[in-house]
């Protein structure tokens, strides 16, 4: 009997002739998590579509032993069957259907006469979710219905109701608030004491420090090192990964400030469900020239309403006005903002930030397709010198410019959003959480980059749920809670992150 539940030897993995798994070793003990680390596009999502058999036997090479035996699985569902359970990097839920259904899909509860039994569904939905201490969502609400976090939960809680031995989790916290991260570490380390097995892939080195046993590192395709955690300190974890020594995270750089650019004056932005609620209300502030304004607050504060709102792109009604070099403008949709100097990283590249069949390269110039056309023909030669720039530029990793964008791994999808965002030379750039599932080299490269340009004369402004980020980056900081504006900080030495926190949960008191 072999030690290890499971035992993926010397994988190899090409994609059209580019290796993208070069011999990666992988063991994981019965009830052992183990935490898989790697930069952006090393291959640890692919290494886990191997195992789950999204990638079929037969299209990569090595073995996979599986309680000693070797594993041979050319569908999901085998996989499944032997106890593999993925919940994967992207989201896979279907938004129409409800909760329930998304839950059960495939292997719905059926009644004797064939049909599907909803009623068993979503009372045995309704179990599983009060059981993950998610009682609050609603089986039989559309999962449309659901925040980014919360669709999150209910993927984990379908893949729990799979009885998995060894359960796969793809960067499963890049849309959590911190509190959902709470209940989901919480989780996996219950399913761990009654001897569930797990790979927990994150960017966010002390999750992998709260919860796993040992921790694998690859780099470019390749085994770097396994160790037990205890034997571990994250900058030993992040040593392995870029190859070098990171002692400065934040590489704050001295540019000057200038006059004012940019005003928004009074926005209010209502619930597009609830015309009652505002999920923005009243804030105004002001950003000068060459200035990083970072926006801290908890998730669901408001903040990416608010530079929605400002970009033209809220869904819901607003109000209020900006001002752009002392002149007010109308933004009525994201093509008047950028016509204006205005550009925005959207949180979500899923869902606003890119065209999934599209290549790399085009999703790049998407935004600026014009520059290149003449009498109706597009120069390409000179498209293409743009795209290799921006390639270039932030070392988007990508076997050729024509690749589908959603052939990249995560962090390089990120990467070509900001470089897309970046090709029509915006005076105020807004970034909304823009190092989400980006290795920490590469985040020290975005930040690099935001240096830049600033010194060439942009302003940044730039939301983040990363305090440390937002205090390590910013020259100024604002403070959103419930919608309100609570904290307008120079960012210095006196500014920590208790005094944004505090800010943020304090009410505004308001002349009645
Ligand atoms: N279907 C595909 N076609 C072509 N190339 C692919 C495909 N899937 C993955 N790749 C390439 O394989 C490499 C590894 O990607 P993978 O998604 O495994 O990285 P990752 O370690 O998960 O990175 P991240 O942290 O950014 O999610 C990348 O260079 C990626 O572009
Ligand atoms: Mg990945």
């Amino acid at each position: 009997m072999s030690d290890y539940l499971l035992e993926m030897r010397g994988i190899t993995k090409s994609f059209s002739g580019v290796k993208a798994l070069d011999g990666i070793d992988l063991r994981v003990r019965p009830g052992e998590c183990v935490g898989l680390c790697g930069e952006n596009g090393a291959g640890k999502s692919t290494m886990m579509k191997v195992l789950s058999a999204v990638h079929p036997y037969g299209s990569w090479g090595g073995t996979i032993l599986w309680n000693g035996q070797e594993l041979r699985c050319t569908t999901i569902k085998e996989s499944e069957e032997a106890g593999i359970v993925i919940i994967h990097q992207e989201l896979m839920l279907i938004p129409q259907l409800s909760v329930a259904e998304n839950i059960f899909l495939g292997r719905e509860p059926r009644t004797f006469g064939g049909m599907i039994d909803f009623d068993a569904m979503y009372v045995e939905a309704a179990r599983l979710l009060s059981g993950l201490r998610m009682g609050h969502i609603n089986p039989v609400q559309p999962v449309s219905n659901y925040a980014g976090g919360e669709q999150q939960l209910i993927e984990i809680a379908k893949a729990l109701s799979k009885n998995a031995k060894l359960l796969i989790l793809d960067e499963p916290t890049s849309s959590l608030t911190k509190s959902e991260t709470a209940i989901l570490l919480r989780l996996v380390k219950d399913l761990k004491s009654r001897g569930t097995a797990c790979v927990y892939i994150s960017h966010k080195l002390e999750e992998i420090e709260e919860i796993a046993d040992s921790v694998t590192v690859i780099r470019d395709g390749r085994f770097v090192g396994d160790a037990p955690m205890a034997d571990l300190t994250t900058s030993d974890i992040i040593r392995m990964m870029v190859g070098r020594e990171m002692n400065n995270l934040f590489p704050r750089e001295e540019h000057p400030i200038g006059e004012i650019v940019f005003e928004a004056i009074g926005i209010t932005c209502l619930d597009p469900e609830n015309r009652l609620r505002k999920r923005v209300d009243d804030v105004s502030f002001s950003l000068r020239k060459g200035e990083i304004l970072g926006i801290a607050g908890l998730v669901g504060a408001g903040r990416t309403e608010l530079v929605s709102a400002l970009f033209g792109a809220y869904r819901g009604t607003h109000s209020g006005e900006v001002k752009i070099d002392g002149k007010l403008v109308k933004i009525r949709n994201p093509r008047e903002a950028v016509r204006h100097g205005l550009c925005m990283v959207p949180e979500d590249r899923k869902a606003h930030g890119i065209v999934p069949g599209l290549g790399v390269g085009y999703n790049i110039t998407l935004s600026v397709l014009d520059d290149f056309t003449k009498a109706g023909l597009i120069d390409e030669a000179q498209e293409f010198a743009t795209i290799g720039d921006a390639i270039k530029r932030l070392r988007i990793k990508t076997a050729s410019p024509l690749l589908p964008i959603s052939n990249l791994s995560g962090g390089n999808q990120q990467k070509a959003v900001i470089s897309k965002m970046l090709e029509p030379k915006p005076r105020v750039l807004i970034l909304d959480e823009p190092t989400r599932g980006v290795d920490v080299g590469a985040k020290y490269e975005i930040y690099k980059l935001m240096f830049s340009l600033v010194r060439e004369g942009m302003s940044i402004i730039m939301v983040s749920s990363e305090l440390p980020e937002v205090l390590g980056i910013s020259d100024r900081v604002l403070v959103i809670g419930e919608g309100e504006l609570r904290g307008d900080f120079i960012n210095d030495d006196t500014l920590t992150q208790e005094r944004v926190l505090t800010a943020a949960i304090t009410p505004l008191k308001r002349a009645a």
